[in-house]
């Protein structure tokens, strides 16, 4: 019988096909390189152009064009983004299907945080550190998208940013690299679960590589020139990270690193990637990225460019159309028929582990996406995350949490009644309507004696800063009538994201001015910030006593903002990327070096040192700083021992005490600084963290281990090394403000 049983499951599994995703890597090569023996060059060529649907009705509806549905039919269309739906992707595989060799089409789309769904900006998701929420919320936006007919997400993006005024930064988890490579793996997790042939799971693409963030200037796409170390140090490790959790693709970034474009780079795309990370995956150009590299005056043509990258190790080229021309390079002899299959391999590879070989329609489920877009449990985690993303940043005198039953409440700022911006600039299918406003959040939340008035004040449209003062009259008039004042300003989403950079980080227009008029009032008065980069918002954090950061924070906004506002929830979020106090000041972040004339904090105008004339080297607000409703103070930093040697590892343990009465959440940091080495080390580097629940009035312990292979560091041939020598430790709420101890490695 059993026998029998075995037979039968075996002959399911090899019968109809359901079996091509569950095949080892190496059957699933072999059968891969089968069909790539059926293929003719043009069919393998098609396989690596990836073109977008039609843009023509994006949003409202998603396209793709006759002549598109024709390519399709030809195999001359491997992959195809910005299409989405469960019907249209289905009308696209049924075309594939009509193609000589039935090769399905990989559906691609930028579910960056959550597909109808909207979630936070990454960002501010990132200050929640919570790397499980992170994993959650790409569970269930891959979920939302599977449905819809999405197999393959371009995310996460992984980018470490040190310039606030680049748009991108919405988009990474800020400047760290240790907690951006935490974040990078979890997200890479949430997107392709545990078995990519799973019909709620997609591809994760991790982007842009590399150094994107860090554009001269901080404007988008603009030169890159950082030092090896720099790039081993800082902007590799979340991309390793995110390989080493199973990312199944990489995108290429836009711009040109030490004079070669990264699209074109095989120093990047094959010698690290393939060579020493051992990603199988593939490997994808951003938009066009092929083509520009001519524009970079690093190809002739584009056919030259191609040429070279392909040749670099890029698979797939998106929107650039131009692989699919190569087929005279190919019988030239300038890409060899490895180098070709090779990528057609992995992209079909790709196509296998999703099911695609299986069933072509797995991912287009009408009633699933139906089922699924928006459903309730989405919504609930949306509110969760924002809920944990929000950073209170200023709090004189617990001017929050606001009482639910206030006579009168002010609301003021055109951003307030925004549903469209709460969405970030990635909103994608997101809707407008989706989402809650702060206004209507408030409204909802407050008691039914009290009357919320609201008041423009300026205006938040999209595309330009609102230079009218128009509205100020009646904004004062309304808070005048007020027992207290929300005013919320900061950037309409388009003010942020891809090609969104600025050159000033002061809150736009005239909204500083409103907030100035408005505290002449003396009322109580809280500004609440709405953006996708830090600020510098030196007056209104030196004025005004209560500053909560409530970023981009996706359909359930309102109400999550709501929740901090009245104390429904304790913030607990703490910032990912430093907030300078002016912009004169960038790049600056945490792990900075010392230099050889650091500034004495003791004399700060010590001439002959590392400062500016005319401004303190202080930020305005530290990485890893955020305040909560309750008050907790550090004490008793202690060691298990101050000597360790090989492997042996130390307890660091500190005690956190909450000084109030209300329970609240407490991101504990640990800091480390190698105090001498053969390559100079930040002055601090995260080393852990800890998130603590502590009641009111109560102690808890923060343990962390650390052993020396979180200690070290890369040599001058950048290997992984351990010194001898002295470190110190750090332990507090942020990076700024810690107790110290010291340890020794000894050899
Ligand atoms: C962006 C990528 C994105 C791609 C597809 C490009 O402009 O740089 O991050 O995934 O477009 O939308």
């Amino acid at each position: 019988m059993l026998k029998h049983c075995v037979a039968l499951l075996i002959a399911l599994l090899f019968s109809n096909g359901s079996t091509y995703a569950q095949l080892s890597d190496q059957e699933m090569t072999r059968r891969a390189d089968s069909l790539i023996a059926q293929m003719t060059v043009e069919e393998k060529l098609g396989q690596l152009n990836q073109v977008a649907g039609d843009l023509s009705n994006f949003k409202r509806v998603a396209g793709i064009l006759p002549v598109q549905f024709q390519q399709i039919r030809e195999g001359k269309i491997g992959s195809m983004l910005m299409v989405y739906g469960a019907d249209l992707t289905r009308k696209a595989q049924e075309a594939a299907m009509q193609s000589r060799l039935k090769i399905p089409v990989l559906f691609g789309f930028d579910v960056i945080h959550g597909y109808r769904t909207t979630f936070p900006i990454p960002l501010a998701e990132s200050c929640a550190w919570d790397v499980e929420l992170a994993e959650r919320t790409a569970r269930m936006a891959a979920t939302e998208a599977a449905a819809a007919g999405i197999h393959w997400t371009f995310a996460p993006m992984v980018d470490i940013a040190r310039d606030p005024r680049w748009g991108r930064v919405i988009e990474g988890a800020g400047e760290d690299p240790y907690l951006g490579s935490l974040i990078a793996a979890a997200r890479v997790r949430g997107f392709q679960g545990a078995d990519l042939s799973a019909d709620n799971t997609i591809l994760a693409c991790v982007k842009h590589f590399v150094a994107y963030g860090a554009a001269e200037g901080g404007r988008d796409y603009n030169t890159v020139d950082v030092s090896e170390r720099t790039l081993r140090e800082i902007y590799f490790p979340p991309f390793k990270a995110a390989i080493d959790a199973g990312a199944a693709t990489l995108m290429t970034s836009f711009n040109e690193i030490s004079g070669t474009p990264a699209t074109l780079s095989r120093f990047l795309m094959t010698d690290v990637l393939r060579g020493e990370w051992n990603f199988k995956g593939m490997v994808v150009s951003d938009w066009e990225s092929i083509n520009e590299s001519r524009v970079h005056g690093a190809a002739k043509t584009n056919d030259d460019a191609a040429v070279l990258a392909i040749n670099a190790g890029v698979d797939m080229d998106m929107e650039g159309e131009l692989y699919v021309n190569l087929a005279k390079e190919v019988r030239a002899g300038k890409v060899s028929d490895a180098v070709l299959n090779q990528a057609v391999r992995r992209v079909l590879l790709a196509k296998f582990k999703l099911g695609l070989f299986d069933d072509p329609f797995r991912y287009c489920n009408a009633e699933r996406e139906k089922a699924l877009v928006l459903n309730p449990a989405h919504r609930a985690l949306a509110r969760e995350a924002a809920q944990k993303s929000i950073v209170l940043l200023k709090n004189d005198k617990n001017m929050l949490p606001l009482r639910k039953d206030l006579k009168t409440l002010a609301v003021i700022g055109g951003l307030a009644e925004s549903k469209r911006d709460m969405l970030g600039e990635w909103e994608m299918v997101g809707r407008p309507e989706d989402a809650v406003s702060v206004l209507d959040g408030i409204k909802k939340q407050v008691s039914d004696k009290t009357t919320v008035i609201y008041s423009k004040g300026y205006e938040a449209t999209r595309g330009k800063e609102s230079l009218s003062k128009a509205g100020f009259v009646e904004a004062i008039k309304a808070a005048k009538k007020s027992d207290a004042v929300v005013v919320v300003v900061g950037e309409t989403a388009d003010m942020t994201g891809e090609a969104h950079s600025r050159a000033s980080l002061d809150l736009p227009g005239v909204q500083e001015d409103l907030i100035k008029e408005l505290h002449t009032l003396n009322k109580p008065m809280v500004v609440v910030l709405t953006n996708g980069r830090p600020l510098s918002i030196v007056w209104t954090a030196e004025k005004v006593p209560a500053i909560v950061e409530a970023w981009h924070l996706g359909i359930e906004a309102g109400n999550a903002i709501a929740d901090v506002l009245f104390g429904d929830v304790n913030p607990s979020g703490k910032l990912t990327m430093t907030f300078p106090r002016s912009v004169g000041q960038i790049p600056i972040y945490y792990n900075h070096k010392n230099t050889g004339r650091p500034i004495n904090p003791q004399n700060p105008n010590d001439r002959y040192k590392s400062r500016y004339i005319d401004l303190d080297n202080t930020p305005l607000y530290p990485f890893g700083y955020g305040l909560s409703y309750s008050s907790f103070e550090y004490k008793n930093l202690r060691v298990s021992q101050r000597e360790f040697r090989g492997s042996e590892s130390v307890t660091i343990t500190v005690d956190v005490t909450n000084n109030s009465t209300v329970a609240g959440e407490e991101v504990v940091q640990l800091y480390v600084r190698d105090d001498v080495a053969s390559v100079t080390r930040p002055v601090k580097e995260l080393k852990g963290f800890k998130k603590l629940r502590i009641g009111g009035g109560e102690t808890k312990q923060a343990v962390f281990t650390i052993s020396a292979k979180d200690l070290m560091f890369l040599d001058r041939a950048f290997k992984p090394t351990m010194e001898a020598g002295t470190f110190t430790v750090f332990v507090g709420g942020n990076s700024a403000q810690t107790l110290d101890e010291k340890l020794e490695y000894l050899p």
